[in-house]
């Protein structure tokens, strides 16, 4: 919704700028603010009517299971998620794997609240304020099988950020470890949103192996690698 011309009712401030750098692509869509936050959630779904179908095909392949430590042992996965926003994609996929250790990751309060209410009731969840840009993000937070993240790559605001994302994810993978990408296909030129091939070749770059697409279903790409070693 961000990267496709949408624009935030007029209500919303025109002075929220979330750059970092002369060269990222602006967005008014401030997350961080709470009514914000809860017309995002309440409009994304009506917008992107594929945006279920997309879950329940992520959810799907993490309960297929196969993936990280888990061979080694009788645990549920460990699982990240970037972005979680108010918790849909947790929720698809807790619902297929209640045990699932599920740490939800946002820089926004009033999407982690969100995110809190709708999937607390699992006894694995997790809930971590943090900005994936900053570099520190990753300090703390422990190892995980699979990492997925659902149309939040692109809030890097600039694609040259996501080859350092993905290294910095590799690096919380366990050996064979996933990470599941879904993003939109970019509609203009601006820096902002990545092809699946600039996706598979940032993907390549951080050192993550079998590249595979899951899914492509109206402009929504999931994207699948794994860290082999
Ligand atoms: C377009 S929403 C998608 C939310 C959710 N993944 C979904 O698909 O329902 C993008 C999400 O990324 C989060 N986000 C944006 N920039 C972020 C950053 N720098 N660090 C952490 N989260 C960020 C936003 O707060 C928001 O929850």
């Amino acid at each position: 919704m961000t990267d496709d011309g949408d624009r935030p009712p007029d209500r919303f401030p025109a002075d929220a700028d979330l750059r970092r750098a002369d060269d990222d692509v602006p967005t008014t869509w401030d997350f961080r603010v709470e009514h914000i936050a809860r017309t995002w959630a309440q409009q994304s779904d009506l917008k992107k009517p594929q945006r279920p179908e997309v879950r329940a095909r992520i959810a799907k392949r993490i309960a297929a299971g196969g993936f990280g430590d888990v061979g080694a042992g009788p645990r549920a996965p460990r699982i990240l998620e970037l972005g979680c926003g108010p918790g849909y994609l947790a929720e698809a996929i807790l619902d297929q794997v209640p045990l699932a250790a599920y740490t939800l990751l946002d820089f926004a309060p009033p999407f982690l609240a969100m995110a809190r209410e709708r999937v607390e009731r699992f006894p694995g969840t997790r809930f971590v304020l943090a900005d994936f840009v900053d570099p520190a993000w990753t300090e703390g937070l422990g190892t995980f099988d699979a990492i997925v993240t659902m149309q939040a790559v692109h809030e890097l605001r600039h694609k040259r950020r996501a080859p350092t994302l993905y290294a910095q994810t590799y690096e919380l993978l366990t050996p064979e470890g996933l990470l599941l990408v879904c993003d939109g296909v970019p509609s203009n030129d601006t820096p902002l949103g990545m092809t699946l091939a600039e996706q598979q070749a940032a993907l390549a770059s951080a050192g993550f192996s079998d590249i595979e697409v899951l899914a492509e279903i109206d402009r929504l790409y999931v994207v699948c690698a794994s860290r082999t070693r």
